[in-house]
Parts: C-alpha cells; structure tokens; sequence
C-alpha cells in the first residue's frame, strides 16, 4: 500500500551551496519549514554537463544538518564512488540507470552499506526497463526525472507524469521520488498517480513563503488516504 504521508526533499542546487552563509540558512530554514530530506545532486561533468560536488560536500553537511541526506549520483560508473557517500554519512543513495554497467549489483551494493538504494530514470528512458527490478525489494526508492538532469529550474516534461502511474502500478509498495520542475500545480497530479517524495528546488526557495509552498507540494492528507482508499 502507498504511505499516507509526502515526504519532502530540498534541492540544495536551486542556492549557492558554495557559500556558507547561504547553506547554514537554507538548511535551517527547509528544517524549520517541514522538509524531510536534504536532495543533494552530485554532478561530474560526465554523466551530464555541470559540475558540482563530491562526498566531501556530504561529510560537511552530515555535520550541519539532522535531516536525512537523499543523494542523487550523476556520474559515470557510480560503483566506484558509492562507498565514500556511504562512509560520508548519506541516507539515501540514488544511481542513474543510464550509468550502471550491472544496476542490480550496484543497488545491492548501496544496501549492503545500509544506504537506502534508488534508482533514477532520465526522461528518455522508459518505466519497462527498470520492471525487472520492483518488487523483489532489490529497490528502494526509483527517481523518476521530470526534466534531462544537469540543471535546476527546469520545466516539467508531461511524460514523467505517465510513467510515474505505470511505476505505481508495477509495485504498490516502492517509493517513488518525482525530480525536476516540480510546481505546486503539478505536485497535485504527481501525488495522485503515485509519487510519494517530492524533490524541489526552485519552487522551495523561490518562493516567498517556504513553509506555506512546503506544505502545498506535501498536498491535503485527505488526498493521500484517498488515493489509499481508491487501492483498497
Ligand atoms: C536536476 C536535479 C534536480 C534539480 C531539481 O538534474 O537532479 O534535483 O535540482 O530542481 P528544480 O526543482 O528546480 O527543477
Ligand atoms: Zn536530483
């Protein structure tokens, strides 16, 4: 059965992560405002453009922070950073599809360290290729993209929407994190067909009132229970 409950995951790529006064702020405010993970996007210059952080920036924030840390690996061969995410305090450990020689061997890596595993799938990749994977508790959470990674502020290609409810309706149980150009109109339809952790940037810390715009991306519970009700 899908939890009752919207977890929230703050993208610290929509801020300069690189100033600390920044940082200090952002991550007190997404506590104080009702967040529930810190989205951290470590991006090599390989996997995509951009460039932004490694497990270093992890270990920092493992000190600032009791929120859990939700870390999404755009890099090429992820197997062989894994570890040091893990040892640097992460929660959750999510790898692309797209970069996975063997994705199931690298999911029961994550495990094996007692890091959540997640799994991301870009835009252009189908919900069929990960089918194999779900319910067979090999993974944890899979990362549906809302946009090609690499950028924050991204708009939300309508898809993702679709391929969202044909996870859900593959298993019942995984969760499923919608990342990239999440709005709080399209965080509505995104938790009815399934998502149950949302990650945002720019609609968080753009907004002018961040616990108001968290608790609309979280949704009424009402909503939650009914989309229970209607898996009964
Ligand atoms: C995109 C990243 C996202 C991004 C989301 O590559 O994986 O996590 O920060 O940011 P918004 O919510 O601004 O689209
Ligand atoms: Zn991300």
């Amino acid at each position: 059965m899908i939890p009752k409950y919207i977890r929230i995951s703050a993208s610290l790529l929509a801020i300069d992560f690189n100033n600390e006064e920044v940082l200090d702020k952002a991550l007190a405010d997404i506590e104080k405002n009702g967040a529930n993970f810190v989205h951290l996007d470590v991006m090599d210059g390989k996997f995509v453009k951009n460039k932004t952080f490694d497990h270093t920036f992890v270990d920092k924030l493992r000190d600032k922070t009791n929120l859990m840390l939700d870390v999404h690996l755009m890099v090429e061969n992820p197997e062989a950073v894994i570890e040091k995410y893990a040892k640097a305090g992460a929660d959750i450990i999510t790898v692309h599809f797209e970069a996975c020689k063997d994705i199931e061997k690298t999911l029961k890596q994550i495990k094996s360290l007692n890091c959540i595993a997640g799994v991301a799938i870009n835009p252009k990749t189908p919900a069929l290729k990960i089918r194999d994977l779900l319910g067979k508790g090999i993974v944890d959470v899979v990362v549906v993209m809302g946009v090609n990674p690499g950028a924050s502020g991204q708009k939300f290609i309508p898809g993702s929407a679709e391929k969202i409810a044909e996870i859900r309706d593959m298993d019942k149980n995984v969760f499923i994190e919608i990342d990239g150009g999440v709005t709080i109109k399209n965080a509505k339809i995104l938790r009815l067909v399934g998502a149950n952790i949302i990650i945002s940037g720019a609609t968080i810390f753009q907004s002018k009132n961040m616990k108001k715009t968290i608790k609309q991306l979280k949704g009424k519970a009402f909503m939650n229970n009914l989309m229970d009700h209607f898996k009964k």
